[in-house]
């Protein structure tokens, strides 16, 4: 397993492009599904959630290939075999965002239960519920999810909020069925995240007719068939928070390339109150750190709130500032993991349920640590650019499924990362 060696403080300084949206793309895959032929997508990114999501098409009968040009291109033409099994589900829980394509596609489909993960329970309720109001049959048999509809669906007005608001894949699952249902869906409460939009103009470009994109009510007027597309997926929102997170913790100055701030308001608005400059530039944005980092609340929310999955990041800045900040998770109340690792690093940070009491300290101090989960292991990578010393950060395969090449990046701006095989298993 490969260790990043991350020797600080730096200050980054220089130019990072951010790569297409990993959170696009993966339902986007999954949405080529439900049109015979062949799609391309574009500004895919190389990353080991995107190669899990191709291991997983391919073995329905489809065929997935990366062309030179970086290309991804999805041949749907049949499908012989509508299952996700338990090997490929476990080792990526969006696995589950074929069920509603599937189901519409083939009339049946069985998909392994996504198990829990580093962040806390990942239920899949309101992905049934909604599916069943379009007139599925569910049921769980071995730990699989058997949905059918052998007479086809039909739309139907659908909640799909939950205890902790809107369901990103769950919107994403309901959407995808709901495109060749006959008759009109609703869906109320429906995630808002610009990868849903962006799941819903690919749909569109692909002949379905779906209203109140962006918005919380989705209208969607089903249709018989929709044609393969050629569709470009928006840049990554969370990468490029994640480079502005990074910014902010050096002090550094950062032109972030492909990135698109009206999809940040909540994330530039937090920034700018942690005393960090953010000016639109070109087809991005220059982040420039403050000369210290000022404290700041934050409380994660489904969109357009802050992002959890720039929680991580953001904390490990916050362990920086001069005072005390206040972060409360709402969507995985368990998503924490991080804490332990950043105090390794001499942060003063305490749980208090839901929430991280933030007590700013001077410096933090390199330390041997270990990556949990993706945006975890990304916030461990800030502390790192930042604490005195070399950072050894273990279990770099985590930060590996979302983030393609991130020691290359930032070395070009000023880090000095350096990827070594071994490191404690
Ligand atoms: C998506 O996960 C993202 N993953 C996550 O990003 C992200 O953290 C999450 O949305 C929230 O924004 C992808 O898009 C591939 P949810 P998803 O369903 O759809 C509860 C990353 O780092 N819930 O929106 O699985 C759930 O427990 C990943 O890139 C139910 O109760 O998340 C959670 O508390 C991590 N029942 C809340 O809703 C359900 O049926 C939001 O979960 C479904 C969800």
């Amino acid at each position: 397993m490969d260790v990043f060696q991350i020797a600080g403080p730096v200050k980054l300084s220089g130019h990072v492009d951010v790569n297409g949206s990993k959170n696009a793309a993966l339902p986007i895959m999954a949405a080529a599904l439900l049109a015979p032929g062949r799609s391309s997508l574009l500004q895919v990114p190389q990353l080991a959630d995107i190669s899990v999501c191709k291991e997983l098409i391919d073995q329905l009968g489809c065929r997935v290939e990366r062309l030179e040009d970086g290309t991804l291109t999805i041949d749907a033409t049949r499908i012989d075999n509508p299952v996700g099994p338990y090997e490929i589900v476990r080792k990526m829980r969006a696995s589950i965002c074929i069920l509603g394509p599937l189901l519409a596609r083939c009339g049946r489909v069985e998909v392994s239960m996504p198990g829990g993960c580093a962040i806390g329970d990942r239920p899949i309720n309101l992905h049934l519920i909604g599916l069943q109001q379009l007139g599925a049959q569910i049921h769980l048999k071995n730990g699989y999810v058997i949905a059918e509809a052998p007479q086809g669906l039909t739309g139907a007005s659908i909640f799909l909020g939950g205890p902790f608001g809107s369901t990103v894949l769950g919107t994403a699952n309901v959407l995808m069925a709901a495109v060749l249902a006959k008759g009109r869906t609703i869906i109320e409460s429906a995630a808002c995240e610009p990868e849903i939009a962006d799941l819903a103009n690919c749909l569109n470009t692909m002949g379905a007719r779906i209203s109140g994109i962006g918005s919380p009510r989705l209208t969607v007027e089903g249709v018989s068939r929709l044609h393969p597309v050629q569709y470009r997926v928006i840049p990554d929102r969370i990468e490029a928070g994640t480079f502005m997170a990074a910014a902010a913790a050096t002090r550094g100055e950062l032109h972030i390339g492909n990135c698109r701030l009206e999809d940040m308001m909540a994330v530039v608005d937090k920034l700018r109150g942690m005393g960090v400059k953010v000016e639109p530039n070109g087809d991005g944005c220059t982040v420039i750190g403050g000369p210290r980092v000022e404290p700041a609340d934050i409380t994660t929310q489904p969109y357009p709130g802050f992002p959890t999955d720039l929680q991580a990041q953001f904390m490990a800045a916050l362990a920086l500032a001069e005072g005390n900040s206040v972060v409360v998770e709402k969507i995985f109340p368990d998503r924490f993991l991080h804490v332990a690792e950043l105090n390794r690093m001499a942060a003063n940070l305490r749980k208090e349920g839901p929430a991280v009491i933030i007590a700013g300290v001077k410096k933090l101090i390199a330390a041997p640590v270990m990556a949990s989960d993706l945006r975890a292991s990304a916030a461990l990578v800030i502390a790192g650019l930042a604490a005195e010393g070399v950072t050894t950060v273990n279990r770099v395969y985590h930060i590996d499924r979302g983030y393609e090449r991130i020691e290359e990046r930032l070395n070009r701006a000023g880090a000095k990362i350096t990827r070594e095989e071994g490191g404690t298993v």
